[in-house]
């Protein structure tokens, strides 16, 4: 999972392809390099590590070209070194890619007999191979990456030019995302509309299987079976103008300050705020009748999913299955006549969430899903889309975009709770209340954030931390130590608290802190008796809650006080304190907040 880019330009590209590459970072930054068609031959540069490389390499070895692609990589196939980073090239073709080749190591094996030398640990330079050897039998380019494109296997978009072919550039899509920007005189390739916003809003997206033929006057499209195919036009509403810190050390402090606003907007997608009712989108499936819900997502969407499955039990009395995406649908998981299956995403193009979206529709489920990014595939291949209206979330860890995924879960919930007369007007108005006060009670915690700047630096000493929650504050267990591990690398996991006797207490001691959630409801009495057991052992007790910390009968290393909540908007608040102490842990021990290593924001391969 990688970002590409490529430009038919009218002038030299190459600072404009490392300008797209930058809005495309967030899918990958181990690596990054251009390739543009010089004077007829192809010329490459490529740095290891983040973009500012590549631009250095790029001030002393400029490129002149007005036909080049881009990429910036997250590695699948080989170390993120200098020679493993694309562009990969022939003396013919170069070619950037996204996703993988699932049968290159058969490729690789077929045109080294034929005398084609690898340089590289890569998939994709099997691509280049392939290409070539087509284009030496005698094909020309559009013919070769044709035959080639039908020997691949696996999922994968690939941008391709060519030497001699200063006006043409091939992109293909199967199973990765790909948009094509319309400029005038200019075209460009995208992994996204975002990496094109500063060039064009007018936008085609590639279906599975199209690969498409772009030259400066416009494109063709074909399918899979090569037919000649229209694709829409469309007007992007991605903006240039978005991606910015503001006032904000790192992208994730402005997305998490950003909360208040962004769950505001997704409420009153899903709110009539004048009376108090939820107005939920008609999902095409008779609400009554649904069967069953199953949830299913990745990382942090998942754990939105989990409070999503508390709260669909709990208020519409409706049971709900919900897994890992890389799980449910590997395991064949029967899915019910009449369910509903939902899908949760930030960004709508998650690998595993979309196959086994795949999964769910062709075992017969409605699928709705729940993402971020209006015009991406999930949300495409969905038949109803309930947005979060987040905005673009740039740091890794995702924050912003979870608690609005929250707030949309918890308008479902009351919505299905409505219709199946599990929830009466006095409740509804009870809990859309509640879901309108958050905004504000998050404010609130926002602006005491100092008490977190000096928790951090006693987290920051610890080799390992416990996250405990019962109920609804199981999944916020969950999702406080991911969001810990991932941007801090201390390692962190989170324990439904009464499972914390059966195995885990065996990890406590005095240098061990236990973060426990445990907002007051009918769950603090039980969680408290869990507490008491971590304190026996010399655990250092960190106890976010609204509850007076006379009644945990125990010594607390910390306190971080909660806003008192509805019993429903618990998980919205709380998911503020966790973040805030992974943030801050983060910043103190002075790792790459907003781009940790390792990860990226959009995970499309499986
Ligand atoms: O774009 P998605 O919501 O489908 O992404 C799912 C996960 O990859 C994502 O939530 C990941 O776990 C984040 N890095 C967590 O902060």
């Amino acid at each position: 999972m990688c970002g590409i880019v490529g430009i038919l330009g009218s002038k030299p590209v190459a600072t404009d392809l490392v300008d797209a590459l930058r809005r495309l970072e967030y899918r990958g930054y181990d690596s990054a390099g251009v390739a543009t068609v010089e004077n007829g031959h192809l010329e490459r540069r490529r740095a290891e590590g983040k973009l500012r490389n590549l631009e250095s390499r790029l001030l002393t070895e400029p490129l002149t070209g007005r036909t080049g692609i881009g990429h910036t990589r997250w590695a699948t196939h080989g170390r993120p070194t200098e020679r493993n980073a694309h562009p990969h090239m022939s003396a013919k073709v170069s070619v950037v890619h996204n996703g993988i080749i699932e049968n290159f190591r058969e490729l690789k094996a077929e045109l080294t007999g034929k005398g084609h030398t690898f340089e590289t640990d890569t998939d994709t330079e099997a691509v280049v191979h392939l290409v070539t050897e087509e284009m030496q039998g005698g094909r020309g380019p559009i013919d070769a990456v044709k035959a080639a494109l039908g020997k691949l296997k696996g999922a994968f978009a690939l941008g391709i030019i060519f030497a001699g072919e200063d006006d043409l550039m091939i992109a293909a899509r199967q199973g990765s995302p790909l948009a094509i920007g319309h400029g005038r005189g200019e075209m460009y390739l995208g992994s996204d509309a975002i990496a094109l916003a500063p060039f064009t809003d007018a936008i085609t997206y590639l279906e599975e299987g199209d690969w498409a033929v772009m030259r400066r006057s416009g494109v063709e499209v074909f399918d899979r079976a090569g037919e000649c195919v229209k694709r829409p036009l469309i007007k992007s509403v991605a903006s240039s103008l978005l991606v910015d810190k503001g006032n904000h050390r790192h992208f994730m402090a402005k997305e998490i300050h950003e909360q208040p606003d962004v769950i505001s907007h997704t409420l009153s997608n899903y709110i009539d705020m004048a009376n108090g009712r939820v107005n939920f989108p008609d999902l095409g499936i008779d609400l009554t009748k649904i069967s069953r819900v199953t949830i299913s997502a990745c990382g942090t969407a998942y754990y939105a999913g989990l409070v999503g499955k508390y709260w669909i039990e709990r208020y519409a009395r409706l049971p709900v299955e919900i897994d890992v995406a890389s799980e449910l649908r590997y395991r064949e998981a029967p899915l019910p006549e009449g369910g509903l299956a939902l899908f949760v995403s930030q960004s709508g193009e998650t690998a595993d969430t979309l196959a086994t979206l795949r999964y769910a529709r062709a075992n017969g489920q409605r699928i709705a899903s729940i993402v971020n990014v209006r015009t991406s595939t999930i949300a495409r291949e969905s038949d109803a889309v309930l947005p979060t209206l987040a905005g673009p979330e740039i740091g890794v860890a995702s924050t912003k975009a979870f608690t609005c995924q929250l707030a949309a879960l918890a308008c479902l919930a009351i919505a299905l709770g409505k219709a199946r007369g599990t929830i009466d007007e006095a409740l509804e108005q009870e809990l859309v209340t509640a879901l309108v006060e958050v905004p504000r009670l998050i404010s609130s915690m926002l602006r005491d954030e100092e008490q977190f700047v000096e928790l951090a630096q006693m987290l920051s000493k610890a080799r390992d931390v416990l996250y405990l929650g019962r109920g609804s504050s199981y999944p916020l267990a969950l999702e406080g130590a991911l969001k810990l591990k991932e941007i801090s690398y201390i390692h962190a996991e989170g324990y439904a608290a009464g499972e914390l006797k059966h195995g885990p207490i065996a990890l406590i001691d005095e240098n061990v802190p236990v973060i426990v959630v445990a907002p007051e409801d009918d769950l603090l009495e039980k969680t408290v008796s869990n507490v008491q057991e971590v304190a026996a052992r010399g655990g250092q007790i960190i106890l976010i809650s609204n509850a007076n910390p006379d009644k945990i009968g125990c010594a607390l290393a910390a306190h971080i006080t909660a806003p008192k909540a509805h019993a429903l908007t618990n998980p919205l608040i709380y998911a503020v304190p966790v973040q805030l102490l992974a943030y801050h842990t983060a910043v103190f021990m002075g790792t790459d907040v907003d781009q940790p290593r390792n990860l990226a924001k959009s995970v499309t391969v499986e």
